[in-house]
């Protein structure tokens, strides 16, 4: 299941990269800057858990700025409000734990590449760690159905 999922979204960028004109159709397919001002800087060094989970005041503004940075990076793959078509997988039933935390963050920084395919970008040098965790809040965020 998982090995056909990923051949549509093969499928699907390949067809994005012949088609170049279509793709502006749906949606810029250049990674977007996040503007993560409002939020208090978490520094250079990763943190290994998201630090907003938990922190009432925080996690609403992260909210807030993630569900920008989701629509304009990851929405026209995994969906909008993160309801996955099928072609990416789903990231809301993803479990909110310290191990999930890092591999959010590894992805996200590196994306994926497999057999020389590119089937996600990798978003370093884009967005830093505050982005990236506002996103994953936002998508923790969603109703899972
Ligand atoms: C060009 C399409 C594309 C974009 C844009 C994209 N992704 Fe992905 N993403 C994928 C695909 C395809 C996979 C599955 C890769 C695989 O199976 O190896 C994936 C996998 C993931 C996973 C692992 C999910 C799992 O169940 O293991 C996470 C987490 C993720 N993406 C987060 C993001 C975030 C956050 C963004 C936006 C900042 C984003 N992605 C943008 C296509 C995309």
């Amino acid at each position: 299941m998982h090995i056909k999922i990923c051949s549509v979204a093969a499928v699907v960028l390949l067809a994005g990269s012949l088609a170049a004109p279509m793709a502006h159709a749906h949606g810029d397919v250049t990674p977007q800057p996040v503007d993560v001002s409002t939020l208090k800087p978490l520094g250079e060094k990763l943190l290994g858990v998201n630090p907003y989970r938990g922190d009432k005041e925080a996690v609403k503004e992260a909210i807030k700025v993630g569900e920008v940075g989701y629509a304009k990076n990851c929405a026209r793959c995994h969906g909008l409000h993160a309801v996955s078509g099928g072609v990416s997988p789903e990231l809301r039933t993803l479990d909110s734990d310290k191990e999930t935390d890092q591999y959010f963050l590894d992805i996200t920084l590196h994306g994926r590449t497999r057999n020389g395919k590119v089937y996600m970008p990798g978003f370093q040098g884009v967005m830093g760690q505050e982005a990236i965790w506002a996103i994953r809040s936002y998508i923790e965020a969603q109703p899972k159905n």
